[in-house]
Order: C-alpha cells, then sequence, then structure tokens
C-alpha cells in the first residue's frame, strides 16, 4: 500500500518535469494592456504560459552627449501563477518597494525570501542580454529558464526581438517602458510582454564618461505559447 503510494508520487515526480510549467496554470489569465493604444496588441492565438515579476537592474552607460543608453538589464524571475490576478499589481508593488530601499549587499533571491508573499518562492528563472543571435552585433535580451524551473530542458529559453515600446503609463520618468516583443530563438514562448513597470529609469543627465550604472526595477513579464 505504502510502497504503491510512494511509487505513485515517485513516478508523478518524475513526470513533472515536462508537465510542470509553473506553479498553477495561467493559461486563462488575462493581461491588462492600457486602453487608447495600439502599441502593445494583445496575443489572440495564444494563452499566457508563464507570468512572472522580474526584480533586477537595468544597467546604462553615460553618452558622448550627456543622457543615458541602456545597455542591458539582469533580473531573477519569480513566479506569481498562484497569486489571484487583481493583487498582481500590487505583489509587483510590494517587491519593487522592498527592493528599491534593500542594501546594496542584498541578492534578488535573497530580497525575495524575506517576503512572506512567496512561501517559498518559485523561481522561473533569469533574465539577461546576449549578443545578438541572429546579426552577431548588439545586445538581444533572453528569458532563460534552463538553471532554474524547466533544468533539464537545453530549449527552456527565449531570445526576444522588440516589436511594441510604449512609455510607462504612469510617471515614465521613472518607470520603463511597457514592452511587447516576439520570440526570435528558443522554445519558452513566442511572445513576451513586460508591464506594470516599476523603477529602471536612468537620471535625465550624466557627465560624459561617468562609469556605467545599474539602476533597480521591476516589472512582470507575460509569457505567451512555446513548448512547455
Ligand atoms: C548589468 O549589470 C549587472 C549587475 O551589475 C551585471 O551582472 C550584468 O552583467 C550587466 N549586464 C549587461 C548586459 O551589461
Ligand atoms: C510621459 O508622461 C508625461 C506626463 O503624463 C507626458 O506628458 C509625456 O508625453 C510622457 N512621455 C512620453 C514619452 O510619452
Amino acid at each position: 500500500m505504502l510502497a504503491a503510494l510512494l511509487l505513485t508520487l515517485v513516478t508523478s515526480a518524475l513526470a513533472a518535469p515536462s508537465t510542470k510549467r509553473a506553479e498553477c496554470d495561467v493559461s486563462t489569465r488575462s493581461i491588462s494592456l492600457p486602453s487608447g493604444q495600439t502599441t502593445l496588441v494583445k496575443p489572440t492565438t495564444s494563452t499566457p504560459t508563464f507570468i512572472g515579476v522580474g526584480v533586477g537592474v537595468q544597467n546604462y552607460t553615460c553618452g558622448t552627449t550627456g543622457t543615458y543608453t541602456n545597455v542591458g538589464a539582469l533580473a531573477e524571475l519569480f513566479d506569481i501563477s498562484c497569486t489571484p490576478e487583481v493583487l498582481f499589481d500590487a505583489v509587483t508593488d510590494v517587491i519593487f518597494d522592498a527592493w528599491k530601499d534593500a542594501p546594496a549587499s542584498i541578492t534578488t533571491a535573497e530580497l525575495i525570501d524575506t517576503l512572506a508573499i512567496f512561501d517559498p518562492p518559485f523561481i522561473l528563472g533569469q533574465h539577461f542580454f546576449i549578443t545578438n543571435p541572429i546579426t552577431g552585433s548588439g545586445l538581444s535580451p533572453k528569458w532563460d529558464f534552463t538553471s532554474a524551473s524547466l533544468k533539464g530542458h537545453s530549449d527552456a529559453f527565449a531570445v526576444g526581438a522588440k516589436v511594441g515600446d510604449l512609455p510607462a503609463p504612469t510617471d515614465n520618468v521613472t518607470n520603463i517602458d511597457w514592452l511587447q516583443l516576439n520570440v526570435v530563438q528558443g522554445d519558452l514562448a513566442s511572445e513576451i510582454f513586460r508591464i506594470q513597470t516599476r523603477g529602471g529609469q536612468p537620471p535625465t543627465s550624466c557627465t560624459p564618461g561617468s562609469p556605467e550604472i545599474f539602476i533597480r526595477y521591476a516589472a512582470q513579464y507575460w509569457l505567451y505559447g512555446g513548448s512547455f
């Protein structure tokens, strides 16, 4: 009896990596995009597969004209699939408020560990930049779940190309743009949205030659389609 139960548990655990997308199914969740704009368009042929809050930094260097240029980002993506949808934006606020005031030495993973709303936290993966794999020059954003929630699935990543860029609907001086990206490489998703951004914008001017800066931010990432 016990042996049979254990066998069932082990079998389902072994089967889990190929079926488990996140902690909860998000296919019926519906992204909210600002009305009165056509820059970001809700997908009609695919459903959400992952919804996470990214917590990290946007990197900037100071150009010769005294303004900052974005040169990539680094973020940890935390699963919010089990959170009631009405609380998504509040959860994003809570995470960013904690992150923006956290000591410089704290990592994003440590930060999330301190937040009772994630008990325990479920890390989907990481978001960072790589050399554009199509053109071989410039940077492309990548979402990589191969070392976290989809360990063992070497194609559980997505490299994106921006197709829509909308200034944040509230406080666009502080909050980075909302984005829509098509996936050009990887099987993790076919489309990705960055919405509900918090922070991440650089100061309006800088002194040419000053070092790279890292501005803390949080945002919701909605992934659509893909094969997981
Ligand atoms: C952005 O900054 C982070 C933190 O300093 C760093 O680890 C990462 O490599 C940087 N990414 C890029 C593309 O510059
Ligand atoms: C940013 O927000 C301000 C105030 O709402 C608005 O006037 C401005 O046009 C916005 N900037 C962009 C680039 O949309």
